[in-house]
């Protein structure tokens, strides 16, 4: 059990280690408008060297989840920048022929990624399969779209009017369980919310990481001070803020745009993008029958691709009149959890200190 404890911790460690690592460096950096490049931000790099720093961690998770491998296929990991690894060297050609083959047949679109050819795999299969298929002579069956298409603001409507709209909510305490990819492993989360402001605080063993929304901005930290955070990072810590108590969606996003109906686990959703004041595009599907907000989807640019952020909300339960998804599920690549909310407390008092980031 112990040892399940420590995995899960270095497992998260691992996926948080990009930012933190670098954020000692960033410190005595003067942000200027020039960008800091992979070259320049990391000690040992050799083909990824013009691209944007921000998106290292971001491309060695889309690596491992396209291989589905660990960080340690290709890593020593007492020492990321340690050469000798062949498989570390062979990513290298990989990434060279990736780009190649992008620039010299796709007009340098990101067309063509790591997961195109190896889809889960190691080792990518040039021979097709054996199994026989079902030929389609065009594009598969597009799920059946509604006659009238509904209006975004009808979906809005319904949803705000299913999740409690009028219940207000000033202040929270939420506790939760985070429940790790093996299934097993389990960590302690508690979310404080009051006027917009969000403090949520994971504990894996002796080591915790508190997200936080303190209504202008988000950090997150942890024992040893602060974690280095993307500008996506923290829209996404922000949206969790916003989205807590999902009736305050409108607020959120500035404007919805209808887009079509599709099905996610065999029940029709109306797909929606929502668009925030400052501009990021996230796409939300509402379940057609409940008006229940299932599923929403942000991503990020990268040179090798989207990197993808999906949320999914199941299990909504009511709290006092107000509905919450209680199971909700978090997948990007090579990183997933599920959060299980197992009490929400309503207006009840919350400490103001727990919004600010310690020794700021
Ligand atoms: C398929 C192989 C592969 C996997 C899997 C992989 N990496 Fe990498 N990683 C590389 C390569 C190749 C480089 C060097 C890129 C270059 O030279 O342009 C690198 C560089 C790095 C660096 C920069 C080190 C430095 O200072 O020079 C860090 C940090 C890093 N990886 C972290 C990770 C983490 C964390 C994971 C797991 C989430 C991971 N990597 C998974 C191939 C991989
Ligand atoms: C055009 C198809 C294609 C693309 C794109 C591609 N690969 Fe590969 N990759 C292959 C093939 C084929 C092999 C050889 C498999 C074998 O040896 O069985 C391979 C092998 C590898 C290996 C060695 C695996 C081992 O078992 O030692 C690594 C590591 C690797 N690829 C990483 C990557 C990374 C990272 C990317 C994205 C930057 C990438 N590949 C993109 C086709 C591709």
């Amino acid at each position: 059990m112990k040892k399940k404890i420590k995995l899960a911790v270095i497992v998260c460690a691992a996926a948080v280690f990009v930012f933190a690592m670098a954020s000692s460096r960033q410190s005595a950096q003067t942000r200027g408008p020039q960008v800091e490049t992979i070259g320049q931000r990391f000690k040992n790099i050799k083909v990824l060297t013009d691209v944007l720093a921000d998106q290292l961690g971001k491309l060695m998770n889309i690596f491992s989840a396209s291989l589905n491998v660990n960080c340690s296929f290709c890593h020593y990991t007492d020492d990321f920048s340690k050469d000798g690894k062949e498989e570390k060297e062979m990513a290298r050609k990989m990434i060279a022929m990736t780009f190649s083959i992008n620039k010299e047949h796709f007009g340098g679109e990101t067309e063509i990624s790591c997961n195109t050819c190896h889809n889960g795999q190691m080792h990518p299969q040039s021979r097709p399969s054996l199994e026989p298929t079902q030929h389609s002579a065009g594009h598969g069956p597009r799920p059946g779209q509604p006659t009238a298409k509904p209006e975004a603001s009808a979906v809005i409507a319904k949803f705000v009017a299913a999740v409690g709209g009028d219940k207000k909510v000033e202040s929270a305490v939420v506790t939760a369980e985070r429940l790790e990819p093996d299934g097993k492993t389990v960590e302690p989360e508690t979310i404080n919310f009051k006027s917009g402001k969000y403090s949520a605080k994971v504990v894996y063993g002796k080591q915790w990481v508190t997200d936080l929304w303190d209504g202008a901005k988000a950090a997150k930290f942890g024992p040893d001070g602060s974690h280095r955070l993307h500008s996506d990072e923290a829209e996404q810590i922000r949206r969790e803020a916003q989205l807590l108590f999902p009736a305050a969606i409108g607020s959120a996003y500035s404007k919805f745009e209808y887009r079509f109906a599709d099905k996610i686990d065999g029940r029709q959703v109306y797909v929606l993008i929502g668009t925030t004041a400052d501009g990021f595009r996230e796409r939300l599907s509402f379940d057609a029958e409940s008006g229940l907000l299932v599923r929403r989807v942000a991503s990020t640019p990268t040179v090798l691709g989207s990197f993808v952020y999906q949320v999914d909300y199941r299990d909504y339960k009511n709290f006092d009149g107000v509905k919450v998804p209680t199971v909700v599920k978090y997948a990007m690549p090579n990183i997933y959890w599920t959060r299980k909310v197992s009490s929400v407390k309503l207006n009840v008092p919350v400490a103001d200190d727990v919004f600010a980031v310690p020794g700021s």
